[in-house]
């Protein structure tokens, strides 16, 4: 694996990638990986025949020093992950690299969703995540670039990124990862105590509950929200930041379950804020999968 830590470099070997008439796959991330960074990386081993993997903390989506500063660091454990997952190249720049006139004067504008839901709650994070993204894909190049379900405001704004201002990659969406317990994966996990650990699936088991009344042929979003809410308030340790259902398409909030649909949850445990996020599946189509329940082998949850 190659591993650098110029943007020049990235963007030479990126090129030379696609000379050799490869697919690049890229994979942004900010580090501390887990399983849920592996299935990414995966993915687009499966799928390209050259792939990047880049780690940037990013101080711009972040809205509190002190957040910036707990962020996890672990550079040489993240080279020796991504060095089984057989990635061809690492790249990890420095701030300066990245920013090398200091915070960008020029940013990405998300428009109206990135001021809602985790947008509404942490000020200015999706300006910060959609700048870096833009410049990380202009590096990249044309690619193939894979972000998680996980992430599914993120996803949809990155999507609409690529689509609004013509950027020439194919944007892949990866299911979200869990432990055995539902939880999703997130390099927060760690920081949850024992107690915390063992409430936080509250979160997951509120959205399911969602997602089978859903399936039973609720269709009042009113009804959904209040189930949720529900699940996650008998849990003492929780603290519900937001609960809402959207539509999967236009992220509105839906008053009335049309076609695909998405749950979505913001919660406290102690300091740690985690989020997470279900389709809610139409009840005709019970053969459907929802790619965002557990299934399968741990490791692919
Ligand atoms: P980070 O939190 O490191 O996540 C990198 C990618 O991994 C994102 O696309 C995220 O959705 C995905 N991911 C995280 N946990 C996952 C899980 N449990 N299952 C599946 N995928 C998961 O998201 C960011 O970094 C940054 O905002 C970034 C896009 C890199 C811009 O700075």
């Amino acid at each position: 694996m190659d591993v650098t830590g110029s943007a020049d470099r990235f963007r030479q070997a990126c090129d030379e990638a696609r000379r050799r008439g490869d697919v690049v796959g890229f994979v942004p991330t900010m580090g501390a990986l887990h399983q849920g960074h592996g299935r990414l990386l995966k993915q687009a081993r499966d799928e390209c025949g050259f792939v990047a993997l880049s780690i940037f903390v990013n101080p711009v989506q972040f809205d509190s020093q002190t957040d910036l500063g707990a962020y996890p660091r672990d550079l040489g454990k993240d080279r020796a992950v991504a060095g089984a997952l057989r990635t061809d190249l690492l790249f990890a720049p420095t701030e300066t690299e990245m920013y090398p006139g200091g915070g960008p004067e020029v940013t990405v504008d998300p428009g109206a969703l990135g001021e809602r839901l985790e947008g509404a709650s942490r000020q200015g994070h999706f300006r910060g995540v959609l700048t870096v993204v833009s410049k990380l894909l202009h590096m990249a190049g044309p690619c193939r670039a894979y972000f998680g379900e996980k992430d599914a405001q993120q996803l949809a704004l990155v999507e609409r990124l690529a689509r609004d201002l013509d950027f020439p990659a194919t944007i892949v969406s990866c299911p979200t990862v869990r432990e055995i317990d539902g939880l999703a994966l997130s390099s927060r996990n760690a920081r949850l105590s024992p107690q915390e650990r063992r409430a936080a699936p509250a979160l997951f088991d509120a959205l399911s509950a969602a997602a089978s009344l859903a399936r039973g042929g609720e269709r009042r979003a009113d009804v959904l929200k209040a189930e949720i809410a529900r699940g996650i308030g008998a849990e003492p340790l929780a603290r519900i930041d937001y609960v809402a259902v959207v539509d999967d398409a236009t992220w509105e909030d839906a008053t009335s379950v049309q076609g695909r649909a998405r749950a979505l949850a913001a919660v406290r445990f102690g300091d740690v804020r985690l989020i997470d996020n279900l389709v809610l599946p139409e009840p005709a189509a019970r053969s459907v999968q929802n790619t965002s329940e557990p299934e399968g082998s741990p490791e692919e949850r």
